[in-house]
């Protein structure tokens, strides 16, 4: 039996009445002697502590993290502070803001600042600003009250805010949230409560907001598209984390650790010193993503399973990235023409290389032409995503998927 929290051993005696029911019960409790049932109580004890952690499981499932702080390497200066930050926005209930370009592990540090904090148990909710239609955000942050308008559900739509509840809510790619949506924003977290879309009820929350942006915010601030009051509400401890190009050093590491995940459960593959010399000249404008992205073609192409040595990673390095920044200053008549001719072969050009060694297939071909266009777009746009999809002619969730997966 349970008692508050302890587990007792009880033997019970009914007492029944004349028409033989239950009407009372003695109860006698085993106090002292509980050595011949040792065996059994702890049994007891250990199926109750597997029951409570299947439960918090469950409770858990799909809004758990996936990473922890171990999975950020690094052990470069730069990449150890940024671990030391995180360890310290663990250990403190305040917001976080954490800068750093694509790729570069904002998310990994969003995720294991949650893992190690004292609200781990609760759920960790992330929120791409970049990828949700603007019309949408206001109910996606703060939810919907029943009936609000014509064709609304009947119950209330919990926004992210409600879902964070107790937890962490993880605000990617802040810098792209619109104006509006940044003055709401800042009053949900100073009073701790919001207000469902068409509910004039208010609802308080207890979240722990992680921003982060590859934005240059003081830029922002200073051209009026992004609150300064909200900045220093979001930035109470800041964590930058640098480049890969700026801690070449992690390099090695990092190629170590991403090929054991990328052939996890099969043979091992090893990476030669020269292959990781090559990838050190190379900018990585995708950073860590770009990385391992190279390193999984490299992984597939490869013609030895064990060895990835350099002239398989030559083969799979994008060319040098110098394109976005010679597009961005070029004249604006070239504006739209991301993709540069002289990437194409033809066959009455004059070109006297006549081995095929420069056709590639045209997946690729497709593929490098398109993260051209959008490392340009970038460039052009100074990281504003809104603005480059705009330019691209795609919507801001089609740009960011294919950020996402840019190589
Ligand atoms: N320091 C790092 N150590 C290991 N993997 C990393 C690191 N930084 C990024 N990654 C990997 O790179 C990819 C992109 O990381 P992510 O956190 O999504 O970057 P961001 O949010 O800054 O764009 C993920 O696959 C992640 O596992
Ligand atoms: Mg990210």
């Amino acid at each position: 039996m349970e008692y508050h929290t302890q587990q007792l051993v009880v033997t019970r005696l009914p007492f029944f009445d004349e028409r033989g029911e239950v009407s009372g019960a003695v109860a006698f409790v085993l106090l002292d002697d509980l050595q011949p049932l040792t065996p059994l109580v702890s049994k007891y004890r250990r199926l109750h502590q597997d029951l409570l952690a299947a439960k918090r499981a469950l409770a858990k499932t799909g809004r758990s993290t996936r990473y922890h702080l171990g999975d950020f390497i690094g052990a470069s200066p730069a990449a150890l502070e940024a671990k030391r930050r995180a360890r310290l926005a663990a250990a403190r209930d305040i917001p976080v803001l954490l800068l750093g370009e694509t790729g570069t592990g904002k998310e990994v540090l969003a995720q294991s600042i949650h893992s190690l904090s004292a609200r781990s148990e609760g759920p960790f909710v992330g929120v791409n600003l970049a990828a949700i239609p603007e019309n949408l955000l206001e109910a996606e942050f703060f939810g919907v009250a029943p009936g609000a308008f014509t064709g609304a559900d009947k119950r209330m739509r919990e926004g992210k805010f409600q879902r964070a509840q107790g937890g962490t809510l993880f605000l990617d790619e802040v810098g792209d949230m619109p104006l509006g949506l940044q003055a709401k924003l800042l009053r949900a977290l100073q009073e701790r409560e919001i207000e469902p879309l068409g509910s004039n009820q208010v609802v308080p929350v207890d979240v722990r907001v992680i921003a982060a942006t590859s934005r240059d915010l003081d830029a922002m601030m200073a051209e009026g598209s992004f609150r300064s009051d909200l900045y220093y509400r979001l930035n109470v401890l800041e964590i930058k984390i640098p480049p890969l190009r700026g801690r070449r050093a992690d390099i090695g590491i990092l190629c170590e650790s991403l090929l054991e995940n990328i052939c996890s459960g099969q043979e091992r593959t090893e990476i030669t010193d020269a292959a990781v010399v090559l990838l050190s000249q190379h900018d990585w404008p995708g950073n860590v993503r770009e990385l391992r992205n190279v390193l999984e073609r490299a992984f597939t192409m490869s013609e030895s399973a064990e060895v990835l040595d350099e002239d398989t990673m030559r083969r799979v390095l994008p060319e040098p990235t110098s394109e976005p920044e010679r597009l961005a200053e070029a004249p604006a008549e070239t504006e739209s023409t991301a993709l540069d001719s002289s990437d194409i072969q033809c066959p009455d050009s004059d070109s006297s290389d006549s081995d095929s060694s420069d056709i590639r297939p045209l997946a690729e071909v497709l593929a490098n032409a398109e993260a051209d266009a959008i490392r340009a777009a970038l460039a052009r746009c100074r990281n504003n995503r809104t603005q480059a999809a705009r330019l691209l002619g795609v919507s801001r969730s089609v740009f960011y998927d294919k950020l996402a997966r840019l190589s």
